[in-house]
């Protein structure tokens, strides 16, 4: 009987959700984003022996937005190791991505890096480590896709500025327990730029590749972090990766994963592949609703999952 390929189930599943009524609404608290065509869709599929598959809008280029912070965590934990989670946990918040309420109880220490607090103390550390943390940030970014043509978006870093109170307090209120060294505008400006990252599913697909290799880029041989640093952010990804629908993403799709307001979402199958989708229509909890849908579907039709 003829078994069908990665490719196949992956346009058959491209085509069942395309069929479907497409839910929620596009991120409108960052103004730049609500710009964006909300049926947009699109995936790419990347295994680790370089081979891609995509489908749809899989090569048109939108706002990563949190889906950097699995990129800046890899480079802090790269230059700090263990050390960096003397600042921030590795728990579950079970909150809203924006939420300032476990702060205050627990003394300024973010419960993950992949909240906003977590995210903005991950964005210290690299202020501190790095000489020039925009250029140094944007050029291990270019080295994981291969491509110098990832940029950041300085309209949308401006337009997140221009409306970022809710993150201005969060890190006043880190800045408060001691858990930010640096100017508050400083590490503000470099995370706003760092969420500001337009990539492709192609690229993204590609980018994440090192996590589905124990750490290792499978194509230059490079390695990015070591096996347990990658088998780490691979868990921090699947407890932490979809907020306070982190529980609903292990049960539906079962791989360890990452969202984005801009409507991005990529999984990573263990020794296997790397995929990204793209649909902006948010859910209430802010990741993308054909994300979602079309990674469950395909990872129930393939029966790939790490559990
Ligand atoms: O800080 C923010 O609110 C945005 N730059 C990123 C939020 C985000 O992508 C949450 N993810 N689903």
């Amino acid at each position: 009987m003829h078994e069908n390929t990665l490719s196949e189930n992956l346009a058959e599943t491209f085509k069942e959700v395309s069929a479907m009524k497409n839910y929620g609404e596009v991120a409108s608290y960052i103004p730049e984003l609500q710009l964006v065509d909300a049926d947009k869709f699109g995936v790419c599929l990347t295994s680790i022996d370089d081979s891609s598959c995509g489908q749809g809008d899989c090569n048109e280029r939108f706002s990563i937005q949190s889906i950097a912070k699995v990129l800046s965590l890899t480079l802090a934990f790269k230059h700090l190791g263990r050390s960096c989670w003397e600042r921030v946990d590795v728990e579950p918040a079970g909150t809203s991505f924006n939420s300032l309420v476990h702060l205050e109880y627990e003394s300024g220490i973010p419960r993950n890096p992949f909240i906003n607090s977590g995210a903005l103390v991950v964005s210290d550390m690299l202020v501190s480590l790095l000489k020039d943390p925009k250029k140094e940030f944007l050029e291990f970014v270019r080295l994981l896709a291969k491509d110098d043509s990832i940029d950041y978006d300085d309209k949308t870093a401006a337009s997140e500025y221009a409306e970022g109170y809710r993150n201005f307090a969060v890190i006043n209120f880190l800045r408060s327990f001691g858990n930010i060294e640096n100017d508050v505008e400083e590490v503000l400006h470099f995370y706003f730029h760092l969420c500001s990252i337009k990539m492709n599913c192609t690229q993204l697909s590609r980018t994440f590749l090192f996590l589905a290799h124990g750490g290792k880029d499978p194509i230059s041989g490079e390695r990015i972090l070591t096996r347990s640093q990658s088998k780490r952010v691979n868990a921090i990804m699947m407890t932490c990766g979809f907020y306070d629908e982190a529980g609903e993403f292990a049960y539906e799709v079962g791989l360890p994963g990452k969202s984005g307001v801009g409507g991005g979402i990529v999984a990573v199958n263990p020794g296997s592949y790397s995929i990204a989708v793209w649909s902006p229509k948010l859910n209430p909890q802010g990741n993308s609703y054909r994300g979602m849908k079309f990674l469950e579907k395909f990872t129930t039709k393939t029966g790939h999952s790490i559990f």
